[in-house]
C-alpha cells in the first residue's frame, strides 16, 4: 500500500514535462487531501501496538515522495537550461545599445525662454490655424483689398481661396473676437511666405506675436513691456530704442532695436557698427482694427508686437545663417541639448 503510493508518484513525477504540471502533481500527493495524508490517516484502523511502526513507515514513505518530487523539480531545472544553452548563443558581457536622446531644438528654446519672459508679465498664450482666411490675415488688420501693403508679403494661397498665414498678426483678430478686453496674449506659431531660402530669409518661419488691450494703454507701456521682454531674454541690462516706422495695423508704428549683444552697443560687424540691432516690429493697435472687431476705441486700447524668432535665435546663439536652424545636422543641434 505504502509502495504503491511511492510508485505511482514516482512515475507521475516522471512524467511531468513542466515545473507547472509537478507542482500539480504534488499536490495530489503531499497535499492535505493528498494520498500520504490519507495514510496518515488510516492509523485510526491500526491495532494501538502496532501505531508506531505504522507512523514510521508512513513518515519513510512522505519523505522518499518528497525527495522524488526534488529530483524531478531538478530534472525540470536542468532540461529547461539544457533548451537555453542550445538555443542561440547570447553574449550577456556585450555592453548595451546606448539610447540616443532628443534635445529640444534651439528655435523651441528661445520661443520658450521668449514665453516664458512673457508668462512673468500675466501674458496668455494664445494659438490661431496656420491656414487663414483673408480676413483674418489682412481685411481685419487694416490692409484694404488693393492696398499695396498686401504686396509687402508675398502669399502663399490655398485652392480654396485662404491662405497660409504671412504672419501672426491675425492671432491678434480671433482673440479680440473671442474675448473682451483686458487682453494680454503672446501668440507663437508658423507663417509662410514665398520667399526663397538664403542666409537671413526662410518661406516658413515662426513668430510671436504680442497683444495688450485695455483701457488707458500708452505707448510708455510698450516700451516699458519691450525693455524688460529684452532684458528678460537676454538677461543683460541692453537698452532699446524704438524707430518709427509703419504697418496696416498700428498707429504709431515703430521698428524696435536693442544694444547689440555682441559688442554691447561699441560697434561690430554684427551691428554693422551701428551698435544696434533691429528686433521686432511694434505700435499701438490702429483704432480700425479695434472697429474690425467690434470694440470702441474710444474706450479700449492698446500695442501690438510681432517679433521673428529666427532672428532672435540667430542673436542670441550667435548662429549666423537661418539655414542651420532647417538642416537638421545633429552636429550643429547637438550643441543646444
Ligand atoms: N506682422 C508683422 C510682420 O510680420 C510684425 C508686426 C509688426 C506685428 C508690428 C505686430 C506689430 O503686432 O505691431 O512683419
Amino acid at each position: 500500500m505504502l509502495q504503491s503510493v511511492i510508485e505511482e508518484a514516482d512515475s507521475v513525477f516522471a512524467t511531468a514535462q513542466s515545473e507547472e504540471v509537478l507542482l500539480h502533481a504534488k499536490a495530489r500527493f503531499l497535499g492535505k487531501a493528498g494520498s500520504v495524508a490519507a495514510l496518515m490517516a488510516r492509523m485510526r484502523e491500526i491495532p494501538p501496538a502496532d501505531r508506531p511502526g505504522f507512523g514510521q513507515a508512513v513518515n519513510a514513505a512522505k519523505d522518499r515522495v518528497e525527495a522524488l518530487l526534488q529530483h524531478n523539480l531538478l530534472r525540470l531545472r536542468a532540461e529547461a537550461r539544457n533548451r537555453d544553452l542550445a538555443g542561440p548563443f547570447v553574449d550577456l558581457t556585450l555592453p548595451g545599445r546606448r539610447a540616443e536622446a532628443g534635445a529640444v531644438h534651439p528655435l523651441r528654446l528661445v520661443e520658450r525662454k521668449m514665453l516664458a519672459v512673457f508668462s512673468e508679465m500675466g501674458f496668455e498664450v494664445a494659438l490661431g490655424p496656420e491656414v487663414e482666411t483673408d480676413f483674418h490675415n489682412f481685411t481685419a488688420l487694416n490692409f484694404p483689398p488693393d492696398h499695396p501693403a498686401r504686396d509687402m508679403q508675398d502669399t502663399f494661397l490655398t485652392t480654396d481661396g485662404r491662405l497660409l498665414r504671412t504672419h501672426t498678426s491675425p492671432v491678434q483678430i480671433r482673440t479680440m473676437l473671442a474675448n473682451e478686453p483686458p487682453i494680454r496674449i503672446a501668440a507663437p506659431g508658423a507663417v509662410y511666405r514665398c520667399d526663397t531660402l538664403d542666409m537671413t530669409h526662410s518661406p516658413n518661419f515662426r513668430q510671436v506675436e504680442g497683444l495688450v488691450i485695455d483701457r488707458a494703454v500708452t505707448m510708455a507701456d510698450l516700451k516699458g513691456t519691450l525693455l524688460r521682454f529684452t532684458r528678460g531674454l537676454f538677461e543683460k541690462d541692453l537698452e532699446i530704442r524704438l524707430r518709427p516706422s509703419f504697418f496696416p495695423f498700428t498707429e504709431p508704428s515703430v521698428e524696435v532695436d536693442v544694444q547689440c549683444v555682441f559688442c554691447g552697443g561699441s560697434g561690430c560687424r554684427v551691428c554693422k557698427h551701428s551698435g544696434w540691432i533691429e528686433i521686432l516690429g511694434a505700435g499701438m493697435v490702429d483704432p480700425a482694427v479695434l472697429a474690425s472687431v467690434g470694440l470702441d476705441a474710444e474706450v479700449f486700447g492698446g500695442f501690438a508686437f510681432g517679433i521673428g524668432v529666427e532672428r532672435v535665435a540667430m542673436l542670441f546663439y550667435g548662429v549666423d545663417d537661418i539655414r542651420h536652424f532647417y538642416e537638421n545636422d545633429h552636429r550643429f543641434l547637438s550643441q543646444f541639448a
